[in-house]
């Protein structure tokens, strides 16, 4: 609507002026061709001796041949104020005493436009050659019907001009609309689909640079949506599959039980042992999962302290090492200096705790785990080597989700829920860390851990990383 407001205002402004200036310069015009030809008329009537009677036939066709021209009547008056000769033949003979043969026989020349009636009107007086004596007066009037026309044509004109521009901004700011709206329309198309869970729907929208900027980020959107679904479903399957199993087994035990008669006592010890030992496992990974459920829940509950690295380290050495010394395993702890760190000291010793045991559990009798720490001025590095069996290059990416396990059999021996290193990795992640692995199959593994020694808060952190970058 703007667009044709803009467009469309100033040619009406124009229409008006223009036409108004065309019918006047026209009149002037007109005005001025009939100014030169009552003079050369009113030379005619002196040097023919019209008034005397002479040459009035040449002279009367030429009058009858201009007032036709110029759409209009001419007299001529004699200075008797009689008319001596009318083009429209009505007043010949008669006298005229009109305003304007009056003034003009003073010698007055009179030309005007008399708007009422669209009427060009003049009035000159006739004089001799010395122009000493008036001898009559020519009047001479012209309709401007025929400029009116003109510029009537000339208006409608315009009026085609300014309907077919109305049209055109019409069609061209429906089109342009469309352009923009349409591909908008169809981004809100694609993000409706996916809310009702639809994840697979790529958009593609060409043209403006702009909009291709909004479909890449909405497909990138999509992607980590389609990869967070599906580790959704993986994680929700795994969940129910590894909560089942504790109960599977609790039930086979126990339908045993029941359906043996006079079971002895020391069977029944046994059987409830193990049943024992299936709910512990449950336990076990309810509380796995809480935690994680609770660190992805809240990245702010990090509850922050000043924590020394080297203490902690070795408390965590000392409390694992009597289930080490069951398997012959040394656990050794190495500093190359002080460390303190602003950590949470909760969630950063699980993460450590779960290292040392993982180092433990799948090492070989007889072997060892060693604990490193360093730092420099930004990082604390931990690193957990250890002697043991080692992990096939090609599982190293996945050990890290959750519920993954090398060897699902050997794992279901030394017991677990594959949870352990997916929170190690959370809590990194928390603390703005980062965690690697390096290993060999029958060689032995090195996790190494990097964490900051200064904690960012979450909502500074885009800042800093920005800056890093
Ligand atoms: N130091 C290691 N050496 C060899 N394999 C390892 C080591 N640490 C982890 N793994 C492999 O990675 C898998 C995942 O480890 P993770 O700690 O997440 O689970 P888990 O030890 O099986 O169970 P838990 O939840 O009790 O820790 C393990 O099952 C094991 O196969
Ligand atoms: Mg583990």
């Amino acid at each position: 609507v703007a667009l044709i407001g803009v467009t469309v205002s100033p040619l009406f402004i124009m229409r008006l002026v223009a036409l108004d200036n065309i019918e006047a310069q026209l009149r002037t015009r007109r005005l001025n061709e009939l100014s030169n030809y009552t003079l050369i008329l009113s030379n005619q009537i002196v040097r023919s001796n019209y008034f005397k009677g002479e040459n009035t036939d040449i002279i009367h066709a030429d009058m009858s041949q201009s007032a036709s021209m110029y759409n209009g009547r001419i007299l001529v008056i004699d200075s008797q104020y009689t008319i001596v000769k009318d083009t429209y033949a009505t007043l010949n003979g008669m006298t005229s005493i009109s305003q304007e043969t009056i003034k003009a026989m003073s010698g007055e020349n009179i030309r005007r436009y008399n708007k009422e009636e669209k009427m060009l009107e003049m009035a000159v007086p006739i004089t001799n050659e010395d122009k000493s004596e008036i001898l009559g007066v020519i009047l001479f009037y012209s309709s401007t019907s025929d400029i009116q026309k003109t510029c009537d044509l000339i208006g409608q004109s315009y009026n085609g001009i300014t309907a077919a521009l109305i049209c055109l901004c019409v069609v061209l700011s429906l089109l342009i609309a469309n352009l923009f709206t349409k591909p908008l329309k169809r981004v809100a198309t694609s993000i409706d689909r996916m809310s009702e869970g639809h994840f697979d729907e790529e958009i593609h929208l060409r043209g403006f640079s702009e909009l291709k900027v909004i479909s890449d980020s909405f497909n990138t959107m999509l992607k980590k949506l389609q990869k967070l679904e599906n580790s959704r479903q993986e994680f929700v399957s795994n969940v129910s599959h590894e909560l089942k199993t504790p109960i599977t087994s609790i039930k086979v035990l126990a339908d045993s039980l029941n359906m043996q008669e006079d079971v002895p006592n020391d069977v029944y010890k046994e059987f409830m042992q193990d049943i024992v030992v299936e709910i512990d496992r449950e336990n076990e990974i309810i509380n796995d999962l809480l935690s994680l459920v609770k660190m992805d829940k809240a990245v702010a509950e990090l509850n922050i302290a000043t924590v020394n690295i080297n203490e902690m380290l070795e408390m965590i050495l000392k409390r694992l090492r009597p289930i080490a010394a069951k398997r012959n395993i040394e656990l050794v702890f190495e500093s190359f200096r002080q460390v303190s760190a602003e950590c949470d000291e909760v969630k950063i010793n699980l993460a450590f705790t779960n290292l040392v045991e993982n180092g433990i559990k799948y090492n070989t009798a007889g072997g060892w785990v060693k604990v490193s720490l360093d730092a420099d001025h930004k990082y604390f590095y931990v690193k957990v080597a250890d002697s043991g069996i080692g992990i096939p290059e090609e599982y190293q990416d996945q050990i890290f989700e959750r519920f993954y396990r090398v060897d699902k059999a050997r794992s279901r021996e030394t017991g677990g829920t594959g949870l352990g290193l997916a929170i190690t990795r959370n809590v990194i992640l928390m603390h703005d860390g980062a965690v690697k692995v390096l290993s060999k199959e029958d060689e032995g593994s090195t996790f190494v851990v990097r964490i900051p020694l200064k904690h960012v808060p979450e909502n500074q952190n885009g800042g800093v990383n920005d800056e890093k970058n």
